[in-house]
């Protein structure tokens, strides 16, 4: 397909409206690279991946996604400078502030994926007001990782799990698949369909190990500060050309 052919109009007219996928998942990565390349701060990338987000939360949206998972801080990347690491919490706060009555308008929850209690103080308060704002709301849900990590998610599922076990309210015998899905941060949400990864890595860095077994994946060597509406309607596009099996013929 000739990429540059289309309109947004125009691309958001192909998408098959009976094919979307109800959860899409993304990789947030190369602001910094994005900054780089100007010769800016890292940080500089990290404020226009922001803008980013805002965008693509209300593409995503508008287009009738019911989940949306976006990557935003790894369990690993506490390894990073300090510096930047306050400024990406400082980010977060600040996209809060800004997003938060536009979420909760547009019926958004808000679902944080992660360990949230290792965040600064302010980051950890305005995280809890958006999840408690938007807690009843019906539309699409936000499942942000913050502090989130794959294989930490597992393990502690697992935990909860024997923690459950221990108190009599399931025997090990019970457990399967779908009641174990359930002691993940994505609860009662359905498996991402499409993960999306631009920047051009090609790893999944720990990122909803268990629930993609299945998934769609679309890689794109585009940084996320320049990750728009068009990319996520192109993936959308070749992800309704794909043939899922879940390994049947
Ligand atoms: C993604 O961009 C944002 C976070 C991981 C928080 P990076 O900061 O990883 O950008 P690159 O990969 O160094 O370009
Ligand atoms: C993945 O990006 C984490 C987020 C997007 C939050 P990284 O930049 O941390 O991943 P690696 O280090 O390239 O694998
Ligand atoms: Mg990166």
């Amino acid at each position: 397909m000739d990429k540059k052919k289309y309109t947004i109009e125009e691309l958001r007219k192909k998408i098959d409206k009976t094919k979307l996928p109800k959860h899409v998942a993304i990789i947030m990565d190369g602001n910094g690279r994005w900054a780089k390349k100007r010769f800016l701060p890292r940080n500089y990338g990290h404020q226009e991946g922001m803008e980013r987000v805002i965008e693509i939360v209300g593409a995503a949206s508008n287009l009738g996604i019911k989940h949306l998972s976006l990557y935003a801080f790894s369990t690993e990347n506490w390894k990073r400078p300090m510096d930047e690491i306050q400024g990406l919490m400082k980010i977060l706060v600040q996209y809060i502030r800004r997003e938060l009555d536009k979420l909760h308008k547009n019926n958004v929850k808000v679902n944080i994926m992660g360990d949230i209690e290792k965040l600064p103080e302010l980051a950890k308060e305005e995280v809890k007001r958006a999840v408690e704002t938007t807690s009843k709301n019906t539309g699409m849900i936000l499942n942000i990782g913050l502090n989130y990590g794959g294989r930490d998610e597992i393990i502690r599922g697992v935990k909860k799990i024997l923690k459950d076990v221990e108190l009599g309210k399931i025997s090990i015998e019970n457990i399967n698949e779908d009641i174990f899905k359930n002691y993940l941060y994505t609860n009662g949400q359905p498996d991402p369909d499409l993960l999306i990864r631009p920047s051009g890595e090609l790893r999944i860095s720990n990122f909803m190990l268990y629930q993609i077994a299945y998934t769609e994946f679309w890689f794109s060597d585009i940084l996320w500060p320049d990750f728009t509406e068009e990319h996520l309607l192109l993936s959308i596009l070749d992800y309704q050309k794909r043939n899922r099996r879940f390994g049947g013929i």
